[in-house]
């Protein structure tokens, strides 16, 4: 089962320019997260510090008592190998073979038998919907298969914790979709904690269970989706919403005055509708964090803005209804 990850009062700094400030948050364990944010605001530099990479000059990473910031190396180097990683770029060895790519971490990280690794490695490779094209370089293949080839490689160690940077970056739209899908379908066989980059809105809106928002330099939210997907913040409405009026300019911040002018004729937002959650797909086992989810969210519920309370009241309230459509009947019948 995933393992909760807990991030206390982060900042990161690189000489002078600082990235983001104080940033806290709970990942829950076997969860799904969602991190939103403009190009440039840290987010790369985030899952790096979560993993020891990079060093916050404040704040914890807490893992299973472990601290990614402050521990000794031995210790964070241990803990890194519970993380399964997805770079922004795929990251393949342009001269290796899918699976030789994806066998990569097996071969360097343990001492399995190469016919143990042929099997772990076939295993993840049909689990991305691979199979056949093992044998293929990373130049040959598409954008999408390469995508999916660095998430085969991010899962051959068994992660309880898998981080991914942006994994829908150069797809279409369909082959979104089917990421989305596959991600959730993971969650559902693996139950690991995932943190996933995104500028994709139907990412955004139809997998996570929490999600938050970087943005000026910080943490604007992290909690339950709801929350973020009924937020009238404006930098959120707008990221959301996709529109280019709003805080988020090109160049990331806009300044006062195109703001005010922009005040007087923006058209007002339609109010977004909450899509489901998606399932995993048929034939596979429910996803064990959706309880623990909805237990979690109950205890807090009265913390949150009114909107975000309904919301989620409407989203249990319709899952209550479907299952006692679906749910055999006990005693029916007799
Ligand atoms: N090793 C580094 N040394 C110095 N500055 C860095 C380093 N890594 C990142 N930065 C700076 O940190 C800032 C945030 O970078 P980061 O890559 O995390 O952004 P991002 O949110 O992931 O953007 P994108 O959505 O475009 O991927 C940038 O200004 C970048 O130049
Ligand atoms: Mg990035």
């Amino acid at each position: 089962m995933g393992i909760e990850v807990v991030v206390e009062g982060l900042t990161k700094s690189f000489g002078e320019q600082n990235i983001w400030r104080d940033v806290s948050l709970t990942l829950p364990a076997g969860e799904v997260s969602v991190m939103l944010g403009p190009s440039g605001t840290g987010k790369t530099v985030f899952l790096k510090s979560l993993i020891g990479l990079l060093k916050p000059e404040k704040g914890r990473v807490l893992i299973n008592g472990v601290d990614m910031v402050n521990s000794p190396t031995r210790d964070i180097y241990e803990t890194r190998k519970l993380f399964g990683l997805m770079f922004q770029d795929g990251a393949l060895f342009g001269s290796l073979s899918l699976f030789d790519n994806i066998a990569f971490p097996l071969r360097e990280h343990t001492r399995k038998k190469e016919s143990e690794i042929r099997r772990i490695v076939m295993e993840r490779i049909e689990v991305v919907g691979l199979l056949g094209a093992e044998g293929k370089l990373p130049g040959e293949i598409s954008g999408g298969m390469r995508k999916r080839a660095g998430l085969a490689r991010a899962l051959v160690l068994d992660p309880q914790i898998i981080l991914c940077d942006e994994p829908d970056s150069g797809l279409d739209p369909v082959r979104t979709a089917y990421l989305s899908q596959l991600l959730i379908d993971l969650n559902a066989q693996i139950d690991a904690t995932m943190l996933i980059v995104t500028h994709n809105l139907d990412i955004a809106a139809t997998v996570p269970d929490n999600m938050g928002m970087l943005f000026r330099r910080e943490l604007v939210t992290f909690g339950p989706r709801e929350v973020l997907l009924t937020s009238d913040e404006p930098v959120v409405s707008q990221f959301l919403g996709g529109r280019r009026e709003g805080p988020i300019g090109m160049s990331e911040e806009k300044d006062a005055a195109t703001l005010a002018a922009e005040a007087n004729s923006v058209t007002p937002a339609a109010p977004r509708v909450i899509v489901p959650q998606r399932q995993p797909s048929p034939g596979l086992p429910p996803r064990r964090a959706v309880a623990r989810r909805r237990e979690r969210v109950m205890r807090m519920i009265d913390t949150l803005p009114p909107a975000a309370r309904s919301a989620i009241r409407e989203t249990y309230a319709r899952d209550a209804a479907a299952a006692t459509v679906t749910a055999p009947v006990a005693g029916s019948g007799a």
